[in-house]
């Protein structure tokens, strides 16, 4: 299962050990690299190293990597609390989609690591040239957003900042063709592709509900049958989690002030009820 990592040579650090960071740093693994794994919170950083291993364990389980590819694929991976990351090519974030925790991290990383290594971010909405400016080295400064989950998702959208030298941008899409994702690549608007279409369509389901068009499950089947999505819009967002539906809604219509991205009021009462989806057992409906 190691693709060829010939295109990209080095080490990776990946700076945010939640949901994302974890199947970012075990694609990187399972490619060959040596990948360092920080996180602030020693208790995420426990959590991400057993939660690799125990998926790296079920894909040996079902024969699609071999014992010493796992074992060879487990030491790899470098778990650490502090930043010094200096040792690494290429530093991929992924802590919370915040400016004021992303900013001064990457204020941090900057000091920290040499003028060559490149910094990607794996934001949802936050637009790239803005989180370079917290850095002297806007050219080497990308957008690097996979999807969840990280190993059953093949794109990457690669968003190229308003300082991104061509030189990081051929960088990131060699590193994407290593970890056997495609690319697309985007420029710095808010929402990026996926999520200014998506966010749209959650809406007018929200919309569709509230008038009383259709039960949501009607909703769902309609768009599972007739526009052949694997889910409807209520099962994806509660795949998601109803909370960061209502953040990334409301990210992207603050930088566009666009009505399509106002987020409904029965998402945000949803949200407030603390019904956000499979991870708490409950969103529009009950897992
Ligand atoms: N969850 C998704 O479906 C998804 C999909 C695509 C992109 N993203 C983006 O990926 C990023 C991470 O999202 P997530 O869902 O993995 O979040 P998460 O909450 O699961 O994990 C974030 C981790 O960052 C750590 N962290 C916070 N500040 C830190 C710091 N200064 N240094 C080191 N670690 C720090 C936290 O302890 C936490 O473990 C966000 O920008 C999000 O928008 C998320």
């Amino acid at each position: 299962m190691n693709r060829t990592r010939d295109a990209v040579k080095g080490k990776i650090a990946v700076v945010g050990a939640g949901t994302m960071g974890c199947g970012i740093a075990q694609a990187l693994t399972l490619t060959g690299y040596v990948t360092t794994l920080v996180d602030v919170n020693s208790e995420a950083l426990d959590a991400a190293a057993e939660r690799i291993v125990s998926s790296i364990r079920m894909l040996i389980s079902r024969n699609q990597i071999t014992e010493v590819e796992g074992r060879s694929a487990i030491s790899r991976i470098v778990p650490q609390s502090d930043l010094n990351v200096s040792d690494s090519d290429i530093v991929i974030e992924a802590v919370f989609d915040k400016v004021e925790v992303k900013g001064p991290l990457f204020r941090e990383l900057d000091l920290v690591c040499p003028a060559n290594v490149v910094f990607a971010s794996n934001t949802s909405t936050i637009p790239i040239t803005e989180l370079a400016s917290y850095t002297q080295r806007p050219d080497r400064f990308i957008g690097m957003h996979f999807f969840n989950p990280v190993h059953a998702m093949d794109l990457i959208e690669v968003i190229r900042g308003f300082h991104t030298s061509e030189e990081t941008m051929d960088l990131t899409l060699k590193l994407a063709e290593a970890l056997g994702k495609k690319t697309v690549i985007v420029e710095d608007v808010p929402g990026f592709t996926v999520n200014r279409v998506l966010v749209p369509l959650l809406n007018q389901a929200c919309v569709l509900l509230a008038e009383g068009a259709a039960t949501k499950e009607d909703i769902d089947q309609a768009v599972r049958l007739g526009l052949r999505h694997p889910m409807g819009p209520f099962q994806l967002m509660d795949l998601i989690g109803l909370d960061v539906m209502l953040d990334v809604s409301e990210s992207i219509f603050q930088r566009t002030s666009d009505p399509a991205f106002r987020p409904h009021p029965l998402l945000r009462k949803m949200v407030q009820a603390g019904r956000l989806g499979r991870k708490t057992g409950a969103g529009w409906y009950d897992h």
